[in-house]
C-alpha cells in the first residue's frame, strides 16, 4: 500500500501508526468510549489512560460479564525471546480479562510454529523460552486454575481448524490482508485464526464470546479470524471474536518499535537490576537542552519516554501521583536526572518484586505445559 493511502499494519515487522483515528476509520475499529469502559467491573490502568484505544465487539464480553455467562480470553506469544515491556502490555490485558469474571477461561497459545516460520526458531528452543514466558505471566497474576496452555505445533484441534479454514481462503485474500509473504507466514496466520477460535470448539464447551487483547499491529489477524468465524458459522456456530487494541509504544530510546538490534531500547522483565537501571537512566526524555532552560520553560512530558511509556503506561498505578508528576515536569520544578532517579525507584521495586515471584513459578509453569504435552500422546 502506498504511503498516504492509509496505514499498512505488519504483524511480523515494524508498524508505526501515525494517526489512530485514521486507523480506526480505515479498518472499522471502534473507539473505546467512556460509556463502554464504565461498564467494565474494574477499569484497568491501560483503559483509564487510553493506552487501550479501541475495540471490536467488546460489548459482547461486557454483556457476558454482566449476565454471569462464560467467555474466553485468548492470547498467544511467539516465544522468540524473554518478556519485555511490549509483551507485558498484552500479558496484563490477558490477565485482566481473566480476572473480570469467575466465568472467564483463559487460553494461552505458544506460537512455536509462527516463531519457526518467522524467525526460524527451532521448536525445542521455543519450548524453553515458553516456560520462561509462562513464569512471567504467573508472576503477574495469571490464575493457573483457569488457563489452558498449549503449543501450536502439537495442538491437533488447532492445526485441523487451520486446515479447514484454508478451504475458504485464496491467495488473493491473504495477499490483500498481509501483502506478498512466504506461505509459512500465511499458514501461521491460519493457525492463529485456529488459536482464536479454538476456545469455541465442542471439547472446550462450544461457541462463546471470546476476547483477544492485542497491539494495533495484530489487527490483520483479528480481521482474518472474524472473517473465518462468519464463513464457518453454520458449520461451527462461531461467535465472532471480540478484540481490544492498545497503542504501539516506543522503546526506551524512542524508537517506534522494540527491536532486538537496539538492546538499550528494550527492558526485559527478567533483566538484572543494574542493567535495567542503566537503561532507565539513559531513556529518551522530554527535557530541554540546559537545566536553566528547563527551569524556565518546563519539560515536555508528552514527548518523554519516562513519562509516557514508563510511568503512564507501565509502572505508576496512582492517577493522582501521575498528574502531579506531569505538572512538576511541565512547570520546570523537576529536572530529568532527579526525575529518572525517582522513576527508577518505582520501576526497580516493581522489577525486584516481579523477579522474586517469578523465580518461584518454574515448577508450576512446567507442569501447566507438561500436563498438556502428555495428554497429546
Ligand atoms: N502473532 C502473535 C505474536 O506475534 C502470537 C499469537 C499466536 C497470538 N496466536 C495468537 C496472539 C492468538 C493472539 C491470539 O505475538
Ligand atoms: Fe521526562 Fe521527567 Fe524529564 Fe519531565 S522531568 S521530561 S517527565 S524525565
Amino acid at each position: 500500500m502506498a504511503e498516504g493511502a492509509g496505514t499498512l499494519l505488519d504483524p511480523w515487522g515494524t508498524s508505526h501508526v501515525k494517526d489512530y483515528d485514521e486507523l480506526m476509520r480505515q479498518f472499522g475499529i471502534e473507539p473505546l468510549t467512556n460509556e463502554l469502559a464504565e461498564r467494565l467491573p474494574r477499569q484497568h490502568r491501560l483503559v483509564r489512560r487510553g493506552v487501550i484505544f479501541g475495540h471490536r465487539d467488546l460489548q459482547r464480553i461486557i454483556e457476558a460479564i454482566e449476565r454471569g455467562e462464560e467467555y474466553a480470553v485468548i492470547t498467544g506469544i511467539k516465544p522468540s525471546g524473554e518478556y519485555h515491556l511490549g509483551a507485558k502490555l498484552t500479558a496484563e490485558e490477558f490477565i485482566y480479562f481473566q480476572s473480570l469474571s469467575p466465568k472467564a477461561f483463559a487460553f494461552f497459545a505458544i506460537a512455536d510454529l509462527e516463531a519457526y516460520a518467522d524467525n526460524r526458531l527451532p521448536l525445542e528452543e521455543s519450548y524453553r523460552i515458553a516456560i520462561s514466558n509462562l513464569m512471567d505471566l504467573l508472576a503477574m497474576g495469571l490464575d493457573p486454575r483457569r488457563v489452558y496452555v498449549y503449543r501450536q505445533s502439537v495442538e491437533l484441534p488447532v492445526l485441523r481448524l487451520a486446515f479447514i479454514f484454508s478451504r475458504a481462503v485464496t491467495y488473493n485474500t491473504m495477499e490483500a490482508i498481509y501483502g506478498p509473504r512466504p506461505f509459512g507466514l500465511y499458514f501461521s496466520a491460519l493457525v492463529q485464526a485456529g488459536d482464536i477460535l479454538n476456545p469455541q470448539l465442542p471439547h472446550h464447551g462450544g461457541p462463546k464470546p471470546t476476547i483477544v487483547p492485542v497491539g494495533a499491529d495484530q489487527d490483520p489477524h483479528i480481521r482474518l479470524a472474524r472473517d473465518l468465524a462468519s464463513k464457518f458459522r453454520e458449520e461451527f456456530g462461531f461467535v465472532p471474536p471480540s478484540a481490544t487494541y492498545h497503542r504501539l509504544l516506543r522503546d526506551l530510546t524512542a524508537q517506534e518499535k522494540m527491536s532486538k538490534r537496539n538492546p538499550m531500547g528494550i527492558l526485559h522483565l527478567s533483566e538484572p537490576l543494574e542493567s535495567a537501571r542503566l537503561k532507565v537512566m539513559n531513556a529518551f526524555t522530554g527535557g530541554r537542552a540546559t537545566a536553566e532552560e528547563q527551569k524556565r520553560l518546563g519539560g515536555e512530558p508528552e514527548k518523554c519516554v519516562v513519562f509516557v511509556e514508563l510511568l503512564t503506561a507501565h509502572f505508576l498505578e496512582d492517577d493522582k501521583l501521575l498528574k502531579e508528576w506531569y505538572w512538576e515536569c511541565k512547570t520546570g520544578r523537576i529536572l530529568c536526572g532527579e526525575c529518572k532517579a525517582r522513576a527508577w525507584e518505582i520501576i526497580g521495586r516493581w522489577l525486584r518484586d516481579h523477579q522474586e515471584r517469578r523465580a518461584k513459578m518454574r515448577d508450576l509453569a512446567e507442569r501447566l505445559l507438561e500436563e498438556k504435552t502428555l495428554s497429546q500422546k
